[in-house]
């Protein structure tokens, strides 16, 4: 039976964290920490993990400023905007809620943003210096970031570890393999076009699956005694659920529990890391723009 490798517990102790040197800023007279969510559209994931985010900011002390734009909102005025919230000094953090609508370029809004208020670290400067030895990204993205730190707080070894990341997105595969690359592990990345990919999976003795795809990693597909971090979150129908569905991740949960030495459940395990992450990546702008 996998130790499950709880979430909330590491994710509550770094919010804890968060908010007492977000009162010690107080005390000192500093200026409180401030990330403006900027949402565009009406993707209606996107409007919860906005929510969450913006509530988790107010319950850290730290100050929440938001805008929703229409779906239609033209590609200038969105980097008008974030022209503005770079120029505001009670403005720390600037997040773009991804995916954009259609027809705005996702590039350009992200590189538009001031790469010290850039706590998503989606900016190409900090993605870029991620993915380069010795150089070093002011903040890293929120999900992968919160991935490491689950793995390194919950004492899993991955110096020469195998690890094998399913999904090569900007926002989770791509940025978790480079950490892991960076904490000495040896990566595998494993995407729709690779073969065998079941028998890849079932080599990693860490297992990041991170492609969105409800319960695709079965029981077989991991190695006896694994490290398995789930990052999907999707909502499948339940008849059998009050709402009448409910959310698994890339693993069949019941299943790995057998054969897994750790897992995160879904939810409870990597989402309560993402959100963790941005806080603390908000205190660290707030500090960096005091000095
Ligand atoms: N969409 C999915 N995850 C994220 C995230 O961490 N940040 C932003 N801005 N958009 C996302």
């Amino acid at each position: 039976m996998a130790t499950i490798l709880d979430g909330k517990v590491i994710a509550d102790e770094i919010r804890a964290e968060v908010a007492e040197k977000t009162a010690a800023r107080k005390a000192a007279g500093k200026r409180q920490p401030g990330l403006a969510a900027v949402l565009v559209g009406d993707d209606p994931a996107s409007h919860v993990y906005v929510k969450m985010k913006r509530k988790a900011c107010e319950k850290a002390g730290i100050q929440s400023f938001y805008y929703e734009l229409p779906a239609s909102t033209p590609q200038a005025e969105l980097e008008t905007l974030v022209a503005k919230l770079n120029a505001d000094p009670a403005v720390h953090g600037i997040l773009v809620q991804l995916p954009l609508p259609k027809g705005l370029d996702e590039e350009r809004v992200l590189q538009a943003i001031d790469i010290r208020k850039d706590v998503d670290g989606f900016h190409p400067l900090n993605i870029g210096r991620l993915a380069q030895k010795g150089r070093e990204p002011l903040f890293l993205p929120a999900t992968p970031a919160g991935v490491m730190v689950l793995l390194q707080r919950s004492g899993v070894k991955l110096e020469g570890a195998n690890a094998v990341v399913l999904g090569r997105s900007n926002i989770v595969g791509m940025p978790v393999a480079l950490l892991l690359i960076e904490a000495n592990a040896t990566v595998t990345v494993c995407h729709s076009r690779t073969k065998n990919l079941k028998e890849v999976c079932a080599s990693a003795d860490v297992l990041v699956a991170a492609v969105g795809r409800p319960e695709m990693v079965k029981r077989d597909w991991i190695k006896p005694g694994a490290v398995v971090i789930d990052v999907g979150v999707n909502r499948i129908d339940d008849p059998t659920a009050e709402k009448g569905t409910r959310l698994v991740g890339d693993v069949a949960y019941e299943e790995a529990l057998d054969v897994a030495g750790a897992i995160t459940p879904v939810p409870g395990g990597v989402g309560p890391m993402t959100i963790a992450m941005l806080l603390a990546n908000t205190l660290k702008a707030a500090e960096l723009a005091d000095s």
